[in-house]
């Protein structure tokens, strides 16, 4: 199953509803939260979230790119969040978060930067209900695939199946036409683009492109 989640990183912020509403064929609505800390860019806080949860009829699909996870995650699955993904470099006990995270009612997902081994994490992908390998570094949209990354994509989806877990492999980062399936055959499922779709002359097209380009193969 081939997931498309366009992110709103590339949409016209000042008219979000409307933007949402262009890609209401899209899976999830992927939101990227950064603090200027973590990351060197500020976008959306809680309060924007909030917002945004009251008006997409596509559900939220939250990329926490802050310091202090176990402060702030808890918070953005209060808004009713269909998933929070928070960073492992951000956050203390990330079992325990993803714990928590999922006894609020929403699915618990685990970033990775590029520098992050998955290793560590890989006995523990139970507790997870989605990793995300990021494949550029996290703080700006339009930079380009990280084909280095495929490799960790590779090791956890094996972790994966070795399981027979139901833990979604998300990749996010210069995902266009071409690198979806590139990402889809190194076992990716869940697909992040911001640029390749809101800066198309039609998003919910190119939504359907995307979807057709990783299409090819079931893991
Ligand atoms: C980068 C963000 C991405 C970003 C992707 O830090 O996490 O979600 O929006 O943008 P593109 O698809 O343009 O690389
Ligand atoms: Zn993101």
């Amino acid at each position: 199953m081939v997931r498309i989640n366009p992110s709103i990183l590339a949409a016209d912020f000042a008219n979000l509803e409307r933007e949402v509403a262009r890609i209401s064929n899209a899976d999830y609505v992927h939101v990227d939260v950064m603090d200027n800390h973590f990351v060197p860019n500020l976008t959306f806080g809680l309060q924007m979230v909030q917002r945004l949860q009251e008006v997409s009829a596509t559900p939220l699909d939250v990329h926490l790119m802050i310091d202090d996870a176990e402060r702030w995650a808890p918070e953005y699955a209060r808004t009713g969040a269909f998933s929070v993904t928070f960073h492992a470099e951000a956050s203390e006990h990330p079992v325990e978060l993803a714990r928590t995270l999922r006894s609020l009612g929403a699915r618990a997902g685990i970033a990775l930067k590029p520098g992050t081994s998955a290793e560590p994490y890989l006995e523990q992908l139970s507790e997870f209900d989605q990793v995300l390998v990021m494949t550029v570094e996290p703080g700006f949209g339009g930079q380009s695939f990280m084909l280095s990354m495929m490799p960790k994509v590779r090791r956890v989806r094996a972790a994966i199946d070795a399981g027979a877990l139901g833990t979604w492999l998300q990749v996010d980062g210069g995902i266009d036409e071409r690198t979806i399936e590139i990402a889809r055959d190194a076992g990716a499922d869940t697909f992040v683009a911001g640029s390749a779709v809101f800066r198309a002359v039609d998003p919910a097209a190119q939504v359907e492109l995307l979807r057709a380009a990783a299409g090819g193969h079931d893991h």
